[in-house]
């Protein structure tokens, strides 16, 4: 029998990588952020001047890719391409812009959920994305979907942004564009974003980051 799985699934926006990542440190769990993995081949279909949309060339894409994922400092995640460290890239918006149609291709999603599988079979993870608790680990022992509404989202998307350094588009911009993105991934086809029958539903507007580790914290000791 393998160590805890603990599955956090929820929309854009949500506050996901924040909360998770230190709910993992404070569990001594390690910390798997899967979009970062979508994002990192999001970089490189860029990168090769492939179109997003095309799945033979997306298929093809990933053909010459070695994604490699690492713990770095804090608890936080390495993301290398071939040996080069695209941390940083993959949180671009031109990434952000296209990752959601990158991700919907099967071929993608076989590649990278078969990795995050083999990355989880001891267990002693915490996984976040948008399909962990459906079709990642779907007997994870704890699954929770963070949400909040799209305007608490957009306000949170416009701090992480500036704080990052880039240009800042305005609340309604930004409330079209995590709409928009929700939508893409509520509706593929292959693992779209739902929550599992047997996730906890946490809604986050409001709550303080602490709020909602300290919440989390509390599932865990709950009901694992
Ligand atoms: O979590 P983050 O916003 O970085 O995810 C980026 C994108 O990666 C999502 O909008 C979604 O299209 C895709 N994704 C996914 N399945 C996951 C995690 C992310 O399809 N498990």
């Amino acid at each position: 029998s393998r160590s805890p799985i603990v599955a956090i699934d929820g929309p854009a926006g949500a506050g996901k990588s924040t909360v998770t990542r230190a709910f993992a440190r404070r569990l001594g769990l390690i910390y798997l952020d899967t979009g970062a993995m979508y994002r990192a081949v999001t970089w490189w279909v860029q990168h090769l001047g492939a179109d997003p949309a095309l799945p033979e060339a997306v298929a093809a894409a990933l053909a010459g890719l070695d994604l490699q994922i690492s713990a770095a400092a804090e608890g936080a995640q390495q993301v290398c391409i071939n040996g080069h460290d695209v941390t940083e890239a993959i949180r671009s918006p031109e990434v952000t812009a296209q990752v959601s149609a990158v991700a919907a291709h099967g071929c993608v999603r076989d590649a990278l959920t078969a990795q995050q599988q083999a990355m989880g079979s001891r267990g002693g993870l915490v996984a976040e994305g948008r399909d962990i608790g459906t079709a990642v680990f779907p007997d994870a022992d704890l699954k929770v979907f963070l949400t909040a509404t799209v305007a608490e989202r957009a306000r949170r998307r416009a701090q992480d942004l500036e704080a990052r350094g880039f240009a800042v588009p305005s609340q309604p911009v930004l409330e079209a564009e995590i709409a928009e993105r929700d939508h893409r991934d509520a509706t593929r086809a292959v693992a779209p974003l739902r929550m599992a029958d047997d996730a906890v539903e946490l809604v986050t507007d409001g709550m303080a980051i602490e709020a909602v580790i300290q919440a989390l914290v509390d599932l865990f000791r709950d009901r694992v």
